[in-house]
């Protein structure tokens, strides 16, 4: 092996109308390394995985493979030199198979136009071979979101990719795709690929990376070429350019009457009946694992999904069965997890984002007056949650991957005449500082007496958040835990399926 390294960026500089993304940025990565990216939420990190990847140019600065300057531009032409990039937000055609997405490029030369069995065998062999549990003739529009990332993973692996980035890929997998994951990744690194890892989670950067560059505002501000001996407490200090003690700054509050009482509900996907109630001022997490059946039985309550039987009652007053506005009209608000499908709406300036209500966005959205206090609102979120962005009026497709979601959570945060706040993994995607203020949002409004549901995969933040939490497995509760009471143990046991071993979650 050479002593130059696999990958390196030399003095890279990109800027875009009104945002310098990256100033006269440099790191290198060495070959059978993992190498985590981190930084806050518009730090640069995506904007250099696409100059990596080929997709944007730097205005200044170069990469180098293993010593050579190279010249991207266009993706084809990174692929070519052995680079593949997971990107944040992933690009795919909807009525492919699985199947026919890793064959691109080879389906002709490999097996002639017809050969779909053989082919078939060749991918399940494939599949197998690397213990991805997918389906190859299943479309990508039927598979989640994190078995479309593992289709892309694969799709690079088979392309025997020297030099692999993944940007943000666990956001949105499950416990078990996560193991499948790391599993991969740590083989590879094993086969001397060099690889960029970027995750806001420091316990998968702990667990997974190397080495770690640390970006600030566009700049590198820390080199790590080991991470033995430095802890949590250091890179967030220097993500973040100050020391947060305490994430997630829990204080106990004085809870009123049941404000939402959901008594024998059922959907499509809520078989079981399920009952609970949350008091005014309560903030109660719900925990379970990707898939245990916590978005359903929300979607049903709001009355994004047909409810079947069942009642809900916010206040004592009942709201009608599937029927969104109804909801509303109650105070009743579900901000869903999937706010890039559900929330944003991309032409819209930032401010436009957190100001539609929840109501109008029911409403068809016609004409959207931008009044002083809607500047007011605005601002004051883009301050509290430090959405990285020029100003107010900037289109949100504009911001980085974290900082639209800080915007459309404010558009819940905000909303007016809550009485029960539903927040599906506020946090996800969301660097450190900013779930911090978050969580403090979340307190505030719990203070002002609206009963709080947080759904979240993440133990630590549902045992630092909330004032009780449930746990569900398989669309069922399984289990209720004061504060007091709950215990990462007891709290992960009762989420498990039956015989499931525990393995300890990860968290940021
Ligand atoms: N195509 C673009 N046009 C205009 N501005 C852009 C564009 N792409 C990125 N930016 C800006 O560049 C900055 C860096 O964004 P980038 O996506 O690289 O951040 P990031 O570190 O990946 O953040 P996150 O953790 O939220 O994904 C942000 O201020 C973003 O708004
Ligand atoms: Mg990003």
């Amino acid at each position: 092996m050479t002593d130059a390294p696999r990958l390196e960026f030399r003095h890279i500089g990109k800027t875009f109308p009104g945002v310098r993304a990256l100033g006269d940025v440099g790191f290198a990565v060495r070959a059978g390394s993992v190498h985590g990216l981190l930084g806050e939420n518009g730090a640069g990190k995506s904007t250099m995985m696409k100059i990596l990847g080929g997709e944007y140019i730097p205005d200044e600065g170069e990469l180098a493979i293993d010593g050579q300057v190279q010249h991207f531009r266009k993706a084809a032409d990174a692929i070519a030199s052995g680079v593949a990039v997971i990107h944040q937000e992933l690009q795919y055609v909807p009525e492919l198979s699985v199947m026919e997405n890793l064959l691109i490029g080879r389906l002709p030369t490999r097996f002639g136009l017809v050969d779909r069995r053989k082919a078939l065998a060749w991918t399940r062999e494939r599949l197998d071979a690397l213990g991805v549990d997918l389906d190859p003739r299943a479309k990508l529009k039927q598979l989640s979101i994190g078995q479309r990332q593992m289709v892309e993973i694969v799709k690079a692996i088979l392309r025997d990719a020297k030099i692999l980035a993944l940007d943000e890929p666990t956001s949105s997998l499950s416990h078990r795709e996560t193991e499948v994951l790391f599993r991969l990744v740590r083989d590879l690194r094993a086969q001397g690929k060099a690889m960029i890892y970027i995750s806001h989670r420091l316990d998968e950067i702990f667990e997974l990376c190397d080495a770690a560059t640390i970006f600030r505002d566009g700049r590198k501000v820390a080199d790590f070429d080991t991470l033995e001996g430095v802890t949590r407490d250091q890179l967030v200090q220097r993500m973040v350019g100050r020391e947060i003690s305490d994430i997630f700054g829990y204080r106990p509050r004085e809870h009123g009457k049941v404000r939402l009482a959901v008594q024998g509900v059922t959907g499509r996907a809520v078989p079981a009946p399920v009952s609970f109630e949350v008091k005014a001022g309560e903030i109660v997490g719900f925990f379970g694992l990707v898939g245990a059946g916590r978005s359903e039985v929300m979607r049903v309550i709001y009355g994004a999904d047909r409810r079947t039987a069942g009642t809900v009652q916010v206040d004592g007053e009942t709201v009608k069965a599937s029927h969104i506005r109804d909801a509303i009209r109650h105070g009743l608000v579900l901000c869903p997890e999937d706010r890039k499908e559900d929330g944003i709406i991309g032409v819209r300036s930032v401010s436009e984002n957190i100001n539609i209500s929840a109501r109008r966005n029911h409403l068809i959205a016609g004409l959207f007056v931008n009044d002083r206090n809607e500047a007011k609102t605005a601002d004051t979120y883009i301050d509290r949650l430090r959405i990285r962005t020029p100003n107010r009026r900037r289109e949100i497709r504009l911001l980085s991957g974290g900082n639209q979601q800080k915007a459309v959570l404010s558009r819940w945060l905000a909303e007016k005449n809550l009485r029960v706040l539903i927040v599906d993994e506020p946090t996800r995607g969301i660097d450190v500082g900013a779930k911090n203020e978050i969580y403090n949002v979340l307190y505030e409004l719990a203070d002002r007496g609206v009963a709080v549901v947080m759904i979240s995969s993440e133990l630590p933040e549902v045992l630092g958040v909330s004032d009780r939490v449930i746990t569900m497995c398989r669309g069922q509760i399984t289990a209720q835990f004061n504060r007091t009471q709950a215990n990462e143990a007891d709290v992960l046991a009762a989420a498990l399926p039956e015989g499931a071993s525990a393995t300890p979650m990860r968290n940021t």
